[in-house]
């Protein structure tokens, strides 16, 4: 049976949104470690990709689609040899922007909008651990929910749709963290800051030099690395919490 670097049988992580940015860094974050990484996002595997194993472990689904993401689920089922999932990450979501790029407040972000970017960011992070909890739970395994430092404050880039989904997904945590810790699963969130990645927009560079201590943006890999731990040995009685990765910009 393969291994993975800490000696034990291998280990498996489902990760939606792989194709870019921290998606991507956490493919190769664990993948290096020995873990297999199921991946999802809208497109099909990419062949030129070194990191996965190949297409039999990647989903093409549209998480903003309920009945795709329950297909989707059934096929992940389906592709879990041992039926066991030792971590779930909830990375995929979508900032959408106003024409020109401006940002969408609350007062002119149409409903249909608003109800894109919940099913995306908010419905299928609980569909995709709800539909999977059997499996999380024979390998008593964890869930790391990508939220945002955009959930706890306004932010200049970052529209109303979006901050409202990442605030209600660091609200979902804490509930799952009590539903799911009572069959031995673990659920935290993490809140990167300003990582540098497609998902920013420019004037960044504004908030880099006035509102972040350490005066730089972060690395996918920054954000990669604690993920890894919320999914490892490391922080086995850390549940429910949610770690900011942003070089001090909320203090
Ligand atoms: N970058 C930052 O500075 C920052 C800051 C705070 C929080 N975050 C959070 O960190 C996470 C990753 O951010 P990122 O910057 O790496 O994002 P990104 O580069 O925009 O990547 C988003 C990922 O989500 C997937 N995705 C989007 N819509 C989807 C859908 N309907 N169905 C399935 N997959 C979908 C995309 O793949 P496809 O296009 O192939 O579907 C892509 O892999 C997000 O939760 C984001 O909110 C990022």
């Amino acid at each position: 049976m393969p291994t993975s670097s800490n000696n034990g049988p291998r280990r498996t992580l489902l990760l939606t949104g792989a194709s870019r940015g921290i998606g991507h860094a956490t493919v190769i974050r664990f993948s290096s470690a020995g873990w297999r990484v199921i991946t999802c996002s809208r497109h099909a595997f990419p062949e030129e990709c070194p990191w996965g194993a190949g297409p039999e472990d990647h989903i093409q689904v549209d998480l903003a689609d309920h009945a795709d993401t329950t297909r989707a689920i059934s096929e992940i089922r389906e592709r879990l040899e041992g039926g066991t999932l030792h971590a779930l990450v909830n990375n995929a979501a979508i900032s959408p922007k106003a024409a020109g790029g401006g940002r969408l407040g609350s007062i002119d972000t149409d409903i249909e909008t608003w109800s894109h970017v919940f099913r995306v960011n908010f419905f299928a992070p609980i569909m995709m651990a709800r539909g999977l909890i059997e499996e999380l739970k024979a390998a008593k395994g964890s869930v790391v929910n990508v939220t945002s430092i955009a959930g706890s404050r306004v932010h200049p880039f970052a529209g109303a749709a979006y901050a409202t989904s990442k605030a209600a997904l660091a609200s979902l945590t804490r509930e799952m963290a009590s539903d799911f810790g009572r069959v031995g699963i673990r659920v935290n969130s993490i809140a990167p800051g300003e990582i540098d990645t497609s998902i920013l927009s420019p004037g960044t560079e504004k908030i880099v030099e006035q509102q972040i201590p350490l005066h730089r943006l972060g690395t996918p890999d920054e954000v990669a690395k604690i993920i890894y731990v919320l999914c490892t040995e490391t922080s086995s009685y850390v549940n429910g919490a949610e770690i900011h990765i942003n070089g001090g910009q909320h203090v």
